[in-house]
C-alpha cells in the first residue's frame, strides 16, 4: 500500500520531468551526512582520492563552517594511515546543520547536488526520544527536500540488516518492506526499519536506493584505529569465555572500510539492478562465534584451556560484575551488563544476511573477519576498554 502524506508540488512535479531528461552523466556533487561517524568518515575517507572529493558536500553539527571542516578533518584522519595527512576540506563543502533543526536542508547548495549518501543516524541502543526525531522525521524532510531536487540522480539510505527484525530464518534476504516496533530487539532497529518503509511509501518517485550493513567491526587494515566499536566487546566475551549464544552461532561481520567503498560503488553505479542491498559477509565470509572466541584468545593467552560455556542471560550481570572487578574500577559493571545483554540478544538471532545481490553487481565479496581480526586486536591493545567502550555509549 502507497500513502501519499505529502502532496505533489508544483516544484516536484518539474524536479521529476527535468530528472527524466536529465543524462545519467554529468557533474556529481555528493552529499553525505554522518561523516563524523565510523560508517560516514570511511565513506568520505573511500572518496578522498577521487576527482568527486573536492565537491563534496558535508552536513555536519559545529558551531561554524571552520569548526564543521576541522570536525570532517579529524573523522578522515582516522582512516589515513600514520604519517599520511588528512585531505584538505574546504569551509565551502561544510553545511553547518542539525539534522532536528526544521531549517537544516534549506541551504541553496543542496540544489546542486547529484547523489545523497544519508548515514547519519542515532545509533544508540537506548531509548532516546531523538531516535525518533533524527532516524525517521528528518529523514524524511531530507527525503522530501530531495524530491525537489532536479539534478539528483540517486539517493542512498544507509539502513541497517538488524532492521529485519527478529523473526527471520538463518539466511536473511533483503525484503522491501520491513517489520515494525514489536518485532525487533532494540528501538534504533525499529526506527531505521519505520525510516526505510516510509522513504518508499512517501517518496515513491525518489531515487532510492538502501543499503543495509549487516555488523561492522573494524578496518580491514587499520584494525580499530578508526573505532573499536563491538570489537572491545568481542575481547571481554573472549576473556570470560562464557556467553548465552551456542559456539556454533554466526555472526555476520564486515570491516567498515569494505561496507564505505561498496556504498560509494553503489552510488556512483549508473544502473543497480535492485532497490536494497546487503553489505553483509554472507554464508562464505561470516565466522562462527566459537572459531572467532579461540582466534581471540590465541592471541590474548586467555581461557586456559576451559571449555567455552553457554550461560542464560541470568547469568549476566554477575558476569559482568566478577568482569569488572577484575578490570579494578576500570568499566562501568552497569554498561557491560547492558551491552552484554543486548549483543548477546543479537548473537542468540544466528543471522547471516545474503550478499549474492553485491556480488551480483561485479563487486568483490567482504574479507572474513578471521582475515584481519589479529589487527584489530594490535590496534586496540594499548587503549583501556573504558575508552574502546565508549565508542559504543555516546
Ligand atoms: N556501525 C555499525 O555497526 C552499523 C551497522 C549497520 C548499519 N549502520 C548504519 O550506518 C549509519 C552510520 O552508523 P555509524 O556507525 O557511523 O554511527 P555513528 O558512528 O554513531 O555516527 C553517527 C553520525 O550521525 C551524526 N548525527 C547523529 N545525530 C545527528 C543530528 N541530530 N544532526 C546531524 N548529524 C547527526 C553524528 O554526528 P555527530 O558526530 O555530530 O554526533 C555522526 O556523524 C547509520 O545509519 C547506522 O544505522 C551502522
Amino acid at each position: 500500500m502507497v500513502f501519499n502524506l505529502f502532496p505533489r508540488s508544483k516544484q516536484l512535479q518539474e524536479a521529476q520531468d527535468i530528472r527524466a531528461r536529465l543524462p545519467q552523466s554529468g557533474p556529481v556533487c555528493i552529499f553525505l551526512t554522518g561523516v563524523t561517524g565510523f560508517v560516514g568518515g570511511a565513506i568520505a575517507a573511500a572518496l578522498a582520492d577521487t576527482e568527486n572529493f573536492k565537491e563534496m558536500l558535508f552536513l555536519v553539527r559545529a558551531q561554524s563552517a571552520a569548526e564543521g571542516a576541522q570536525r570532517v578533518r579529524q573523522s578522515l584522519a582516522r582512516f589515513t594511515p600514520p604519517g599520511v595527512p588528512p585531505p584538505l576540506v574546504l569551509e565551502r563543502q561544510v553545511i553547518v546543520a542539525d539534522l532536528n533543526d526544521a531549517d537544516a536542508f534549506s541551504d541553496p547548495r543542496l540544489d546542486a547536488v547529484s547523489h545523497v549518501i544519508h548515514s547519519a543516524a542515532v545509533t544508540s541502543f537506548a531509548d532516546r526520544p531523538d531516535i525518533w526525531t533524527v532516524n525517521v522525521d528528518a529523514t524524511m524532510r531530507l527525503a522530501e527536500r530531495f524530491s525537489e531536487v532536479a539534478r539528483l540522480r540517486r539517493f542512498v539510505y544507509v539502513g541497517t540488516a538488524m532492521a529485519c527484525g527478529v523473526a527471520r530464518g538463518a539466511i536473511v534476504t533483503e525484503t522491501l518492506r520491513l517489520p515494525l516496533e514489536h518485532a525487533h530487539l532494540v528501538p534504533y532497529t525499529a526506527s531505521k526499519a519505520r525510516a526505510e518503509n516510509q522513504l518508499r511509501e512517501r517518496f515513491p518517485e525518489l531515487p532510492l536506493v538502501s543499503v543495509r550493513p549487516s555488523i561492522i567491526v573494524g578496518h580491514s587494515s587499520l584494525g580499530c584505529k578508526p573505532s573499536a566499536s563491538i570489537f572491545w566487546l568481542l575481547k571481554v566475551v573472549s576473556q570470560l569465555n562464557r556467553f548465552v549464544c551456542p559456539p556454533s552461532a554466526y555472526l555476520d561481520i564486515v570491516p567498515v572500510d569494505y561496507c564505505a567503498s561498496t556504498i560509494v560503488t553503489l552510488t556512483l553505479k549508473p544502473t543497480l539492478a535492485f532497490p536494497v542491498y546487503h553489505i553483509s559477509a554472507g554464508p562464505g565470509g561470516s565466522s562462527m562465534v566459537g572459531e572467532l572466541l579461540q582466534a581471540l584468545q590465541g592471541m590474548e593467552g586467555g581461557a586456559q584451556g576451559r571449555p567455552y560455556e553457554r550461560v542464560t542471560e541470568a547469568a549476566l550481570k554477575q558476569m559482568a560484575q566478577s568482569f569488572g572487578a577484575t578490570a579494578r574500577g576500570t568499566v562501568n559493571t552497569r554498561m557491560l551488563h547492558k551491552a552484554l545483554t543486548l549483543y548477546g540478544r543479537f548473537s542468540r538471532l544466528n543471522y547471516i544476511f545474503d550478499q549474492r545481490r553485491i556480488l551480483s553487481e561485479g563487486l568483490p565479496p567482504a574479507p572474513s573477519f578471521l582475515d584481519y581480526l589479529g589487527r584489530c586486536h594490535r590496534s586496540a591493545q594499548a587503549l583501556p576498554l573504558r575508552e574502546q567502550m565508549a565508542c559504543d555509549f555516546k
